[in-house]
């Protein structure tokens, strides 16, 4: 069925500045890791994307290795894009990654030019784009000097390609210097991409001061540490719940879903309710309650989540005692 966007879809959305650059995002973006490959139904994903964008939800975040298989990701979104969005394409921040194992043989893994540029090329033909409006360097490389992969990341902008760049899961000192060297190359790190939930805080440790230090972006990924900080392992695994599903390429699994884990998202679930809130939505609401943090990157299997989701967005300022119980059950 033809696809008319709701009119009023950017009532409700927050935007938040991503550091010090022009570009604003929704304080919710959607990735398309899990969910949108080809072991997937294509009519669900198409649904997912849609729903999103009718809340106002104009960022969408790739990978070239999305899937399974790796790049049926991108692919689909092509699809979706192509019957549904190619005439929203100014209101859409679109963004894709290299930097895990693609393909076979030596150009095809970590941080070369070689294979930066030539992955981007993949990836704009996959999705059907002409442009990303951003481009990650996916994670970084203890081999390859970084002077290369950011020079790397500098040419694809030069060339029209991506219209920004990122870096994801680089440590603090790592992204220093990045962002550094991107700083002299004249292409300015927009965002930096890391895992952060309520359950994994490294980015406390040092990422957050890199970042708020040099006017860059953040956008965590994983908030919900893949479903975990949801009440749906309360009581045990459901059927076709992502740690039921042996997706592979890093999903969670039922060996990660340990007691001490559960007594955890028990204790979280109860502090939810009394905020009025459910404990996906007390989870995201947790890490927008930062104004540093420009936007929550989250994942869906169902549009519902999706509108559950963005439910966060009607309280995320917790008291000190609130977060004082929150670290504690954490510890
Ligand atoms: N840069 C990187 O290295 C990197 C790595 C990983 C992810 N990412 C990005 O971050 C995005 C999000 O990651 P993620 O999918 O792990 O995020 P997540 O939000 O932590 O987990 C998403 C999963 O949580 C469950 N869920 C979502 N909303 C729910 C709700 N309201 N109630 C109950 N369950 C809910 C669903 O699980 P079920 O499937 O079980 O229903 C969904 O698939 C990815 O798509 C990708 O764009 C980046």
């Amino acid at each position: 069925m033809h696809y008319l966007p709701h009119a009023d879809r950017y009532q409700n959305m927050e935007y938040r500045r991503c550091g010090n650059s022009g570009l604003k995002l929704p304080a919710i973006s959607l990735g398309l890791w899990h969910n949108f490959g080809h072991i997937d139904v294509l009519e669900n994903a198409r649904s997912i994307v849609r729903v999103a964008f009718d809340q106002g939800i104009t960022h969408f975040d790739l990978a070239n290795n999305y899937g399974p298989p790796a790049g049926s990701a991108e692919e689909n979104f092509g699809k979706i894009f192509k019957d549904d969005f190619s005439a929203y394409r100014d209101e859409l921040i679109i963004s894709t990654k290299a930097g895990w194992g693609m393909w076979p043989g030596p150009y095809g893994d970590w941080g070369s030019k070689k294979y930066l540029v030539a992955s981007l090329d993949q990836s704009l033909k996959r999705m059907g784009l002409e442009y990303v409006d951003i481009f990650y360097h996916h994670r970084p490389d203890p081999e390859t000097p970084l002077e290369e992969t950011m020079s790397a990341l500098d040419l694809i902008v030069r060339q029209g390609k991506a219209l920004y760049v990122g870096i994801s899961s680089y440590k603090p000192e790592e992204a220093s210097n990045a962002i550094a060297l991107l700083k002299e190359l004249g292409t300015p790190c927009l965002i930096h991409q890391p895992k952060y939930s309520m359950f994994d805080r490294w980015v406390e440790d040092g990422l957050l001061n890199v970042l708020q230090q040099n006017g860059v972006g953040c956008i965590p990924f994983s908030p919900l540490a893949q479903g975990l900080l949801t009440n749906k392992y309360l009581k045990g695994i459901p059927t076709g719940s992502r740690a039921s599903s042996h997706r592979g390429n890093g999903a969670i699994d039922e060996g990660q879903i340990s007691e001490d884990k559960i007594n955890k998202v028990r204790a979280l679930n109860v502090m939810a309710e009394a905020r009025g809130q459910n404990l996906a939505q007390m989870a995201l609401a947790w890490i927008l309650k930062d104004k540093q943090i420009t936007s929550v990157l989250i994942g869906a299997s169902r549009p519902e989540q999706v509108l559950d989701s963005i439910g966060c967005l009607k309280n995320y300022s917790f008291t000190t005692d609130e977060l004082k119980k929150i670290d504690s059950i954490l510890h």
